[in-house]
C-alpha cells in the first residue's frame, strides 16, 4: 500500500465520524474520537464488494474504505455447485453499525472487552483507542485472519490481545469480561460467553433473523444468566460458522435438498405481509429459527426455507383471502408459519422492543419473553 498522507484519511475519519453523528447513531464524543483517531484504511487493503473489487491504491479505493458502508474482505464459495457464486465470509462492518453496537455496550475506561468476529481488527482498533489495548481481547474462527488483523493492528499502533478459535467457547483461557460484543449473527447466546461474563457485564450480539435480524443487549442478571430487551436497530451480520472453508452456519447452506413429496394447499396467511412488516418476520423467526423468508413481488412468489423444509405461496390470490402454497421437505414450513401468525395476531401483534431474552448458561434454557421476563407468553429461543 503507498504511504497515505495522515492529513488525508484523518480528514475523511473525521468527516466519518461527522456523518454518523448527523445521522443520530454516534452521541458519545469518547466514540466519535475513536472514529475519528482511528485509520480505517490500514484495514481494508483489498475489498472485495462484487465485481468492483479495489485495492489500496486504486482509484475509488480511499473513497469507499471511508464511506459508511460494510467492505467484504473475505468470501467464499456460496455452495457445492458450479455457479462460482461468492458471500462474504469476514468483512469490515458497516460504521453505523459499529458505532451503535459500540454505544450499546456502554464500556468504561477499565472495562476489559471481549470481542467475537476479529474480521480486519478495525473494531478491535476502535475499543483499543477506547479502552487502551491491553483492556481488549478478540478471536475469530479463521487464524489467517487473526494474523491479517494483528498485522493490521500494529501498523494502527495497537497490540490488543488475539486468538484464533471458535468464538462459540469465549476466550480461550480462563478471563471474565466486563462486555462482550459480537461481530457475527448468532441464533442463541453460547453458555461460555455467560460463564467469562463478570457482575455486572453486559452481552451485544446479533440475532441472526433471517434478512437484517435486531440486536440482543443482555446484562448479567445471575451467575448464570443473562436478561434484556431486543433493541430493534436492524443489523446484517454473517452468521456465526463453525467451518472457516464456508460462510455458513451448520445446517444453513442453501445445498440441503428438500425431500419429501411436495404437498399443494392454500392458506389465509397474506404471504405480502410477510415481507413487508419486519415485527412480524422477526416474531416468525423467533418461532421458527433459521427461518428464511425471500422471493418479491417481482417474481410473484413468497418463499419461506428452514434447512430443507420449503414452501412457496404465491402472491396473487387465488380468491378473495386465500393463496396457494407448495410445501416439499420434511415437514409442512407454512403450516409453522400459520400457526406464528396466529399466535403474532392473538398477542397484539407485538412489535420488536416489546420482546426480550432471558439465556442460562445451559444449552437449550434460553427463552424469549413478551414485555416482561416473567410474563406468561415465553417460549424457547432457538
Ligand atoms: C463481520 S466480520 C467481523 C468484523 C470485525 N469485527 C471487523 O471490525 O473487521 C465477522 C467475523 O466473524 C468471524 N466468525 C464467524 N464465526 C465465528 C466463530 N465461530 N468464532 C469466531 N469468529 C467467527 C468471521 O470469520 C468474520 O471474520
Amino acid at each position: 500500500m503507498d504511504a497515505l498522507d495522515t492529513a488525508t484519511w484523518e480528514t475523511r475519519a473525521a468527516a466519518l465520524a461527522a456523518e454518523l453523528t448527523a445521522e443520530g447513531v454516534l452521541a458519545d464524543p469518547a466514540w466519535r474520537d475513536a472514529f475519528a483517531a482511528t485509520p480505517r484504511h490500514l484495514f481494508v487493503p483489498h475489498i472485495l464488494n462484487g465485481p468492483a473489487s479495489l485495492s489500496a491504491g486504486d482509484p475509488g479505493w480511499l473513497d469507499a474504505v471511508y464511506a459508511n458502508e460494510s467492505l467484504a474482505t473475505q468470501t467464499r464459495p456460496a455452495s457445492d455447485d458450479t455457479t462460482g457464486r461468492e458471500i462474504a465470509s469476514s468483512s469490515s462492518s458497516k460504521p453505523a453499525v459499529m458505532a451503535v453496537m459500540l454505544e450499546r455496550l456502554a464500556a468504561e475506561p477499565g472495562h476489559q472487552v471481549l470481542e467475537i468476529g476479529t474480521g480486519t481488527g478495525y473494531n478491535a482498533a476502535l475499543l483499543s483507542h477506547r479502552l487502551g489495548a491491553d483492556n481488549v481481547f478478540s478471536v475469530d474462527l479463521d487464524p489467517k485472519l487473526v494474523d491479517t488483523a494483528q498485522e493490521h493492528l500494529i501498523a494502527a499502533g495497537y497490540r490488543p490481545h488475539l486468538a484464533a478459535g471458535d468464538g462459540f467457547a469465549g476466550w480461550p483461557g480462563e478471563m471474565t469480561f466486563d462486555r462482550i460484543i459480537a461481530t457475527c449473527a448468532v441464533t442463541a447466546i453460547p453458555p461460555a460467553w455467560i460463564n467469562q461474563l463478570a457482575d455486572g457485564g453486559r452481552i451485544i450480539a446479533p440475532l441472526d433473523a433471517g434478512a437484517a435480524g435486531p440486536l440482543l443487549v443482555l446484562d448479567k442478571t445471575a451467575d448464570d444468566e443473562v436478561s434484556g430487551r431486543i433493541d430493534p436497530f436492524p443489523v446484517l451480520f454473517m452468521p456465526m460458522r463453525t467451518d472457516v472453508t464456508s460462510p455458513f452456519a451448520p445446517g444453513q447452506s442453501p445445498s440441503a435438498d428438500a425431500a419429501g413429496m411436495p404437498h399443494y394447499g392454500t392458506t389465509a396467511v397474506d404471504p405480502a405481509a410477510l415481507l413487508e412488516w419486519p415485527d412480524l418476520a422477526l416474531f416468525l423467526w423467533l418461532h421458527a429459527p433459521g427461518l428464511r423468508l425471500g422471493g418479491s413481488v417481482e417474481h410473484g412468489v413468497v418463499v419461506a426455507e428452514r434447512g430443507p423444509a420449503r414452501a412457496e405461496v404465491d402472491l396473487a390470490p387465488l380468491a378473495e383471502g386465500t393463496w396457494a402454497v407448495r410445501q416439499s421437505g420434511p415437514y409442512r414450513l407454512w403450516d409453522t408459519v400459520e400457526h406464528a401468525v396466529a399466535m403474532f395476531d392473538t398477542l397484539d401483534k407485538p412489535d420488536a422492543t416489546r420482546l426480550g431474552v432471558t439465556a442460562l448458561n445451559v444449552p437449550g434454557k434460553q427463552f424469549i419473553w413478551l414485555d416482561d421476563p416473567d410474563s406468561d407468553h415465553s417460549w424457547p429461543l432457538a
